[in-house]
């Protein structure tokens, strides 16, 4: 019989006679299995052969891991201590002796990724959730205005959308499993109960866990896109892009970590320049490692802090320069220089003959009472939202990363047409004494 690396695996695992595979077109060496299948517990494999029956999709991922290479099974990752807040039996499963939950958080990855954990810990991402707790403003906009104060049903916008993305502080319902409102989501901050933070699945799915799909691009679109932060559509428009696209189904995106270099690529992904070890940059997974400015806040600064909730997490000119040994694994030192001349002038712009003139107008009218309470209603609050949160982003993130739709037609044209409109309800403003 041939039998796939994944078929293979599968029958080792179960002790099942693996015949031939030696011989077969991709032959897993004999050791290799052998470690495996006596790696497993008794208790490991029956994880395996019952879930099989049930989800064969979920096995069949992991089988195809390097996890199942190494031995790493179902019963690592999921069990948990019989005291565990959420260590639950399976409800209709009485002979399985071992307590386990659907959830897995970075904690339990981190046992045996520490460097993985701790760079994630010291990144702008760890914040994704965290950071919204405090702001009043937020929980708002998802409940009184977009869930309209309904008794039942307020939460849905939140948990379809900004939780998705952002994650949320997971809830046990009685069975100690995860509860409707808080899971199942991907989302980047999820606090776990045993209180750790983070997703590791946001961008390593499960249960394949593997590096080459968070090296592709569409690991960071299911989030950074939109016209908030369009970051793939920045992406495709830009040269890298282009190439990608073209031809980036022919590269090697497998090589192992610090060993994945130009030559396996012709053009950078997100993970090239954000996360990937390069020429001398070792792999990261602190993503505002190599970040200069903020360019989501309302005014973009130098980044310079410590502190992970801070908007200016980082060191920028640190920063600068590590994006710079990036660029020049396949750049001049001059073009590298020169695009960042340009990029930092429109950011520079945006600070300087938008932010400023804008939040100005915005601080005048609000002293003389002439804004309205709840600003979803008010068009001058409104287009300031824009200003900053939507057109004002694209033209920095697009400058920054050389594309030229968004840094004009998505961002400098439209922002010259708010500023416009702002004067406009400003003046009126002002010259009646109401808000109209
Ligand atoms: C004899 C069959 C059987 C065995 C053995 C078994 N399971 Fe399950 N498992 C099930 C069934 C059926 C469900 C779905 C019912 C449920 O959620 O209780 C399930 C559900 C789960 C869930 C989801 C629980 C939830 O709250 O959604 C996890 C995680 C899980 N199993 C892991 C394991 C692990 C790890 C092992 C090995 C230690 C294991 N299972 C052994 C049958 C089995
Ligand atoms: C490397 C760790 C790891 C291994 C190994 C692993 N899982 Fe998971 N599993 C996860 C993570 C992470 C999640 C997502 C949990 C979350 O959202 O917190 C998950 C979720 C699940 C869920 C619930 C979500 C769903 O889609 O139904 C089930 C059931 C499950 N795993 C079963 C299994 C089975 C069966 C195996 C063995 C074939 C296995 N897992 C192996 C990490 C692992
Ligand atoms: C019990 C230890 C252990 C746990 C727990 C564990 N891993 Fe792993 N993981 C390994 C080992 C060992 C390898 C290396 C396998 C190899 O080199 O073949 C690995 C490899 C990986 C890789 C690289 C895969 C590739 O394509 O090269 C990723 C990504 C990964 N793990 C993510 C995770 C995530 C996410 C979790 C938690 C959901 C997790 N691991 C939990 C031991 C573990
Ligand atoms: C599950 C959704 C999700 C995925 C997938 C995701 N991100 Fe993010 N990312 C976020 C969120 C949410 C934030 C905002 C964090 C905050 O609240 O400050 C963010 C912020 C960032 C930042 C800015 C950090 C800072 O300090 O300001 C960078 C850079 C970034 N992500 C890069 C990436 C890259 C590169 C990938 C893919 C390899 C990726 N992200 C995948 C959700 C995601
Ligand atoms: C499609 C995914 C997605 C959704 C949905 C989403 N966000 Fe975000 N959010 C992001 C990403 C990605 C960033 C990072 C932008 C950047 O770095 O330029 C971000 C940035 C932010 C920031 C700025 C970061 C900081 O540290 O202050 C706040 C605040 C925020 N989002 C709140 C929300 C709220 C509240 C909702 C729902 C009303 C929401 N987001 C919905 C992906 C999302
Ligand atoms: C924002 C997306 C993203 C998130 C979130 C993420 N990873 Fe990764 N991870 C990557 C990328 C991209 C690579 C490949 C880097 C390279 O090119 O070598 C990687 C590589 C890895 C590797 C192999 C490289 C190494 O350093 O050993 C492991 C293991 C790993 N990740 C584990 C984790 C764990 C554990 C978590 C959660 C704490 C996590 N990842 C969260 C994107 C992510
Ligand atoms: C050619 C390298 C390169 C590629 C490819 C790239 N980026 Fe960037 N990215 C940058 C640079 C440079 C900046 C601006 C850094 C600075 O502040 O000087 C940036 C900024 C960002 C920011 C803004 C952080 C903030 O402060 O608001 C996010 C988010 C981001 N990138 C995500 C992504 C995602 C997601 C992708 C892929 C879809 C991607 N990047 C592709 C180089 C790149
Ligand atoms: C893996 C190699 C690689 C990396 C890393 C890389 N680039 Fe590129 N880049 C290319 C290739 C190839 C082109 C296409 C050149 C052409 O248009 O003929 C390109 C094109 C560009 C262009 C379009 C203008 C032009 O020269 O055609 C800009 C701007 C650019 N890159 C900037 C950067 C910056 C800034 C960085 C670092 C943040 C970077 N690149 C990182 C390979 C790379």
């Amino acid at each position: 019989m041939k039998c796939t690396i994944r078929l293979c695996l599968l029958l080792a695992l179960l002790g099942l006679p693996v015949a031939h595979a030696a011989d077969t077109a991709i032959s897993i060496a004999p050791v290799k299995t052998l470690k495996v299948d006596r790696g497993l517990t008794a208790d490991g494999k029956a994880c395996i052969t019952c879930h099989q029956q049930i989800a064969p999709g979920q096995v069949a991922d992991w089988a195809d891991s390097r996890h199942a290479h190494a031995g790493i099974s179902c019963i690592d990752c999921h069990q948990v201590a019989e005291d565990a807040p959420n260590a639950s039996r399976h409800a209709n499963v009485e002979d399985t002796p071992v307590f386990v939950s659907a959830l897995v958080s970075p904690a339990v990855c981190g046992r045996c990724h520490v460097d993985a954990k701790e760079q994630f810990d010291a990144s702008g991402h760890f914040r994704a959730y965290r950071q919204i707790i405090p702001k009043d403003s937020l929980h708002a906009l998802q409940v009184v205005h977009e869930g309209r104060n309904h008794p039942e049903l307020s939460g849905a916008p939140g948990e379809t959308g900004c939780m998705q993305c952002h994650g949320t502080e997971i809830k046990l319902d009685e069975n100690k499993r995860p509860t409707p409102e808080t899971w199942p989501n991907n989302g980047m901050g999820n606090i776990y109960p045993d209180g750790s933070t983070g997703s590791c699945t946001a961008c390593h799915s499960r249960h394949k866990f593997s590096i080459a799909e968070a090296r592709h691009p569409h690991a960071c679109a299911s989030c950074h896109l939109g016209p908030d932060h369009p970051n793939i559509e920045i992406f495709n428009n830009s040269k890298h892009g282009h190439i990608y696209n073209t031809e980036g189904d022919e590269w090697t995106m497998d090589s192992a970590p610090d060993a994945w270099e130009p030559g396996d690529y012709r053009g950078p992904t997100c993970a090239t320049c954000h996360m990937s070890g390069i020429g001398e940059l070792q792999v990261t997974h602190n993503i505002s490692e190599r970040l200069y400015w903020n360019l989501w806040a309302k005014k973009s600064d130098v980044r310079g802090s410590d502190d992970v909730l801070s908007p200016l997490l980082g060191d920028g000119p640190a920063g600068r320069e590590k994006m710079k040994t990036v660029c020049n694994n396949c750049h001049s030192e001059t073009h590298t220089n020169n695009f960042f001349t340009q990029g930092d002038k429109a950011v520079m712009l945006y600070n300087e003959a938008y932010y400023t003139p804008a939040t100005a107008m915005l601080d005048e009218l609000r002293e003389k009472g002439l804004l309205r309470e709840n600003p979803w209603t008010d068009e001058f609050q409104i287009t300031y939202y824009y200003l900053w949160h939507h057109e004002g982003r694209r033209a920095r993130q697009g400058a920054m990363m050389g594309a030229p739709d968004y840094a004009h037609w998505h961002g400098f044209f439209e922002l010259q047409q708010d500023l416009y409109k702002l004067e406009q309800i400003h003046a009126r403003r002002l010259e009646s004494g109401e808000i109209e």
